[in-house]
């Protein structure tokens, strides 16, 4: 189980200092949402963030784009320390390409679904992926409710990726809690976004365990 923070809901003028705390949480990637005002309702941060953070954390850089469109960015997010970059299929009209693009900076690719996404969405580039990325709310804004109808999707994305026989990580983000976590990871989710529950959290380190389901 990989459990990977959304700075999003970390303090904003002490940005290093946070990313060092989840890590020192025992998180396993940082995730990193980077929001328009145009795609998504609500403005967070770009690359030169990722770049000022990078050299001050080992974690992975999870990237994950709600910006329309994200094609003329990608290099600027890679050349910025991300290892992961996940873009949404509503953000441009070639998907595939998108997807392209990212492996040929050199990072992993990602696709993310919407509540009213499809798996078919995904379904058809699976082949390109290495994460899955379920919202289990709308994108936009940290500290939102659990979606539970997206644990079904969760569910079928669990079976097609298996039976690709690659390995593509299965992730779920927005209102996962200690209390929403076990639900998704019954339901076949091998990686954690948790914005509010981890920096929302005095003891981050029992915040993270509390989400991979271990004992405080
Ligand atoms: C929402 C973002 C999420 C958000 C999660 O658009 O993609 O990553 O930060 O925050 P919580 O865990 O508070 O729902
Ligand atoms: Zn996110």
């Amino acid at each position: 189980m990989r459990i990977t923070p959304s700075l999003l809901a970390a303090d904003f003028a002490r940005l290093g200092e946070e990313a060092r705390a989840a890590e020192a949480a025992g998180a396993d990637w940082l995730h990193l949402d980077v929001m328009d005002g145009h795609f998504v309702p609500n403005i967070s941060f770009g690359p030169a963030v990722l770049r000022a953070l990078r050299p001050l954390v080992r974690m992975p850089f999870d990237v994950h784009l709600m910006i329309a469109p994200a094609d003329p960015y990608l290099a600027a997010f890679a050349e910025a320390g991300a290892d992961l970059i996940s873009v949404h299929p509503e953000a441009g009209p070639h998907l595939h390409r998108s997807l392209q693009s990212i492996r040929a900076l050199g990072c992993k690719a990602g696709v993310v679904l919407n509540p009213a996404t499809p798996v078919s969405a995904a379904e058809e580039v699976l082949d390109l992926v290495d994460l899955v990325l379920v919202m289990s709310v709308n994108p936009g804004f940290g500290g939102q409710s659990f979606l539970r109808s997206q644990l079904g999707k969760i569910a079928r994305l669990r079976r097609l990726i298996d039976e690709t026989g690659r390995d593509i990580a299965l992730q779920v983000d927005g209102g996962v809690t200690p209390d929403t976590a076990p639900d998704c990871i019954a339901a076949g989710a091998d990686t954690l976004v948790a914005g509010t529950a981890v920096f929302g959290a005095a003891d981050r380190a029992a915040a993270v365990r509390a989400l991979r389901g271990e004992a405080a």
